[in-house]
């Protein structure tokens, strides 16, 4: 095996991982060495990786199959594309080139969310590198989903029991509305059920699994208590000490499990550059 080291965080989630070229195949015993990591530490950063997109793809593919960036999953969703389109590099980016964005998300503060939980089988995971960074702003924070979980009061513990939530497409982790979605009703609106509590498939472990707050809602309760119930949710994930929060420098590549962990992004300047690609690997439907 090569020389890996892996270097937990003094935080609630995430990890190092040294010690590897992420340019060149991996040998087996080193990608199960990394799966481990993963599943334990739910975030990995590695450093100074300044890989092409294709290298991207090849480092993602090892560890199971690509899935199709957010805007793309939608349209697969609504029947307007096939599925066996090309897997593509998402651009998260605040740059505009000859007058149109280069890629998605702005300079905007993105609010805490999982990534694609808005289709039935959401990503597994998101592996998000950097090419350009301001040198301040533009932070992103992880928050550990089994903690909050297993951290929950006895009492909202047991008012979520069995209950599963709705995952309306309507809003962009950007806060923005999706034009094409435009009932505002979360109780009426379409979007996949997800159970509230999700069991990880590698690790075993239980994650409180919340999607986003915007147009979220629990099945089966009148909205006046599902927002309630959301509400005291929300207001225990945020509270907590579930979070770590990662400063990028150019060449990082920070890739997180999306089923038990949540992510959100600082603002920042919108006249600096931050170019950031991105993989996702396949995941299965939550149970
Ligand atoms: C994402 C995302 C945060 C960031 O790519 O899904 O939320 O730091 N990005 O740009
Ligand atoms: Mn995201």
């Amino acid at each position: 095996m090569t020389g890996l080291e892996v270097c937990p965080f003094d935080a609630p989630l995430g990890a190092e991982i040294r010690g590897l070229d992420l340019t060149t195949p991996l040998d087996p015993d080193t990608i199960e060495a990394v799966r481990a990591a993963w599943h334990e530490h739910l975030v990995l950063l590695f450093r100074d990786q300044n890989l092409t997109d294709e290298q991207h793809f090849a480092f993602t593919r090892q560890f199971g199959p690509l899935d199709y960036p957010p805007h793309k999953l939608l349209e697969i969703a609504r029947g307007e594309i096939d599925a066996d389109a090309p897997p593509e590099i998402n651009i998260v980016s605040n740059v505009i080139e000859n007058g149109e964005p280069i890629g998605v998300l702005g300079h905007g503060e993105a609010v805490w969310h999982s990534d694609s939980t808005f289709i039935d089988i959401p990503p597994a995971a998101s592996l998000l590198r950097s090419l350009e960074v301001p040198e301040s702003g533009g932070d992103t924070y992880f928050m550990n989903m089994y903690t909050a979980l297993e951290t929950l009061p006895d009492d909202l513990r047991a008012a979520i029991k069995g209950k599963s939530s709705k995952h309306d497409p309507a809003y962009t982790s950007g806060g923005e509305r999706r034009a094409e979605y435009t009932e505002t009703d979360p109780s009426k609106s379409s979007g996949p059920i997800h159970p509230l509590e999700r069991t990880h498939p590698g690790a075993g472990r239980k994650a409180l699994f919340l999607g986003r707050r915007m147009s979220s809602y629990i099945v089966g309760l009148p909205l006046d208590e599902s927002e309630a119930l959301l509400d005291r949710l929300w207001d225990h994930v945020t509270g907590g000490d579930f979070v770590w929060a990662h400063q990028w420098r150019v060449g990082d590549l920070v890739w997180w499990d999306n089923r038990c962990a949540m992510h959100r992004r600082d603002a920042f300047d919108p006249n600096v550059r931050r170019i950031m690609h991105r993989t996702q690997l396949a995941g299965e439907r939550p149970v």
